[in-house]
């Protein structure tokens, strides 16, 4: 039976060969096991370990500081690092007002009064979930998709809404989307199981729409109760409806991401939703730097 490793280095190869077909000439293994060129459409070809990455884009986080953190991976610790310099801003950080901090003036959305306060532990909030009548999706539903995941989790990861799937399944980002994740988390080397997963409206928009701001705002109180239970130390927001609604500021993806949102030790790292890379291949390359800044981030939170 193929180990756990096995199945990873798989997915990172069929990782690394979508890269390939997007385009990308040279990716490179978060864990520094290997450094893969790509000539054009060819299948990767990984070369000897331990050569060391240049950086590609000067807001990129650093792929050697990765590698040296994550734990247990053979030849991690013997590849040729250059010398750490922890003090230099690898990427731009901003020091907000989260929009759901308690500090917040940058959005009232997550401070409207809804007694979820009263809540102390999940199960308490999405019982108040079932038979939520908040808005007019409530109408649409199979299933309210509250969220799922390690209710310690020092990761966090917020999508949109759900969709066919995890309305049927009422489990978020298991349909198609949520598989992409999923092999972008095993490359990344980093177990679902140990992340929670949430989106920012709990039921499916007709047709997969983008929700609407009074869906967003009917719903959003569940959210904050939800992070604020949790109390993630690294939250990823997953395209831009969770961005703008998580950050409480206007922008394009474009232009908040590849930056790293802080208040206090709470970090928020945007990045493309998933489901933009299944529609076009050239968000895997940004989407795969994003997850090497949360994967050092969450290693060292
Ligand atoms: N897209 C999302 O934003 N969330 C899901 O749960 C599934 C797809």
């Amino acid at each position: 039976m193929a180990s756990g490793r096995d199945e990873a280095r798989k997915l990172a190869a069929e990782y690394f060969r979508q890269l390939g077909e997007a385009g990308e000439a040279e990716v490179y293994m978060p864990s520094g096991e290997m450094r893969t060129r790509l000539e054009g459409r060819a299948s990767p070809v990984a070369s000897q370990s331990g050569t060391s990455p240049e950086p590609s884009a000067a807001t990129a986080p650093s792929r050697t500081d990765a590698r040296a953190a994550a734990p247990g991976v053979p030849g991690g610790g013997s590849a040729p690092a250059p010398p750490k310099t922890p003090d230099a801003p690898e990427v731009e950080i901003i020091r907000v007002k989260l929009a759901f901090s308690s500090e917040a003036t940058t959005s009232d959305m997550f401070a409207k009064s809804t007694g979820l306060e009263a809540c102390t532990t999940l199960e308490e909030v999405e019982a108040r979930t079932v038979g939520c009548q908040n808005c007019e999706l409530a109408g649409g539903r199979t299933n309210v998709v509250f969220g799922a995941g390690n209710p310690n989790a020092r990761l966090m990861f917020v999508g949109e809404a759900p969709g066919r799937d995890e309305d049927i399944q009422g489990i978020p980002f298991v349909g198609r989307a949520g598989q992409l994740l999923n092999k972008i988390l095993e490359a990344a080397e980093i177990e679902r199981d140990d992340v929670y997963i949430a989106n920012i409206i709990k039921c499916r928009p007709p047709n997969n729409r983008t929700p609407l701001t009074n869906e967003i705002e009917a719903c959003i109180p569940y959210l904050g109760r939800q992070v604020a239970l949790i109390a993630p130390k690294v939250i990823c927001t997953l395209g831009l409806p969770a961005t703008q609604t998580l950050l409480g500021i206007r922008g394009s993806m474009g232009s908040m991401r590849g930056k790293m949102y802080v208040e206090g030790d709470v970090k928020v790292i945007p990045t493309y939703h998933p489901a933009a890379a299944l529609r076009d291949p050239k968000y895997k390359r940004p989407i795969w730097d994003d997850f090497q800044l949360i994967k050092r981030e969450y290693d060292s939170a």
